[in-house]
């Protein structure tokens, strides 16, 4: 009998419902939120009520897509945290209710050991890493090296001390007047930049931890500095300096990864999180394999950014391990791997 789970994702500014039959995408849909681009970030409140809005049709349409029966589905999974927890309380409502209304269990989801167990999806990429594997995710809020064991015993061995990567994207990008979210612009800048043209700050953290402040800060000083002597310096140097920004966060990216590849003797490396799909990290890891000895592995572009298909695999994994959750538990912003 195949099984069918029903993935539900809400945490951050993204609606999205997906249907997969034994780890196979029959569909995954996603309502993603405009309203938050004319505040340059997105806003808590609103994303709430979007979520209250979308999460009805989303869903509906991704059990149409799928082409089945709502009544053939065998669980409902959903992201539990971490998020922002007005968005995950709609979510994990209504997931609840779902699984309440059909009679099947209830899965809650870790929304980023999702994004790194995406791979294991049937389409996401040619080859599936083996484990033990060290986990990348990094996205708008996080930032991580992760030590994964197996599907469910996962350890944080580093992490951001204080912004995330795709914030730096974004807040860079802001400076430079770029719409949010600015990490995808500033990636296709760079395409026609010269990448040394401009050198910025690298923190000094130890060990596997990172810092992005202070080259944020940095990287805001000179272009104020700049703008001073020369009102046009950003719109002229536009792709030099995102270029050289890219450049700066890749190797930032970079340097730690090798460490930690030294330092736990594992040579697969896998990322997730919607910065994962950067075309200047996906080079630079890729151009570096043989030389440092390692193996990398990036999700298919629709499972980089958050998406509900990640959440019904760990749904489907769960299920195969009769980890099921209860009603009484709620939706955790912070949320321990
Ligand atoms: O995983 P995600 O969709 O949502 C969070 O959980 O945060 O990641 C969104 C982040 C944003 O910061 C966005 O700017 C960044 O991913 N991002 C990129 C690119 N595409 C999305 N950053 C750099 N280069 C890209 N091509
Ligand atoms: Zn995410």
């Amino acid at each position: 009998m195949p099984t069918y789970i029903l993935g539900i994702e809400s945490s951050c500014d993204d609606t999205s419902a997906s249907v997969l039959c034994d780890g196979k995408v029959l569909s995954n849909l996603t309502a993603n939120q405009e309203i938050h681009k004319s505040f340059g970030g997105v806003v808590p409140e609103l994303a709430s009520r979007a979520h209250q809005q979308n999460i009805i049709p989303v869903v509906n349409q991704a059990i149409i897509n799928a082409n089945i029966d709502k009544n053939q589905l065998n669980a409902i999974a959903y992201t539990r945290g971490p998020g922002l927890l007005g968005s995950l309380l709609v979510g994990s409502s209504f997931a609840k209710s779902l699984s309440m209304g059909l009679n099947v269990p209830l899965i809650e989801v870790n929304h980023m050991q999702a994004h790194l167990l995406a791979h294991f999806i049937e389409d996401c990429g040619d080859e599936k890493p083996t484990f033990p594997f060290i986990g990348v995710t990094i996205s708008g809020g996080h930032t991580q090296i992760v030590l994964v064991k197996n599907y469910f015993e996962m350890e944080i061995i580093g992490e951001t001390l204080d912004d995330a990567i795709g914030e730096t994207f974004d807040k860079c990008g802001k400076m430079l007047g770029l719409p949010y979210p600015a990490g995808p612009h500033i990636d296709k800048h760079s395409k026609n930049g010269d990448s040394k043209k401009y050198k910025f700050t690298k923190p000094k953290v130890g060990g596997l931890n990172y810092s992005f402040s202070g080259l944020k800060t940095g990287f805001m000083r000179y272009i104020q500095k700049e703008k001073m002597n020369n009102e046009s310096f950003v719109s002229n140097e536009l792709e030099n300096l995102c270029a050289s920004l890219q450049n700066t966060i890749v190797e930032i990216l970079f340097d730690k990864i090798v460490l930690a590849i030294k330092q736990t003797g594992i040579s697969r490396v896998v990322f997730g999180g919607g910065v994962s799909c950067n075309s200047g990290i996906i080079q630079k890891f890729k151009h570096n394999e043989n030389i440092e000895n390692y193996k990398s592995y990036f999700p298919k572009f629709e499972y980089t950014t958050d998406n509900a298909a990640m959440i019904a695999m760990v749904g489907f994994l769960k299920f195969n391990n009769d980890d099921f959750s209860t009603l009484e538990k709620s939706a955790q912003a912070r949320f321990k791997l």
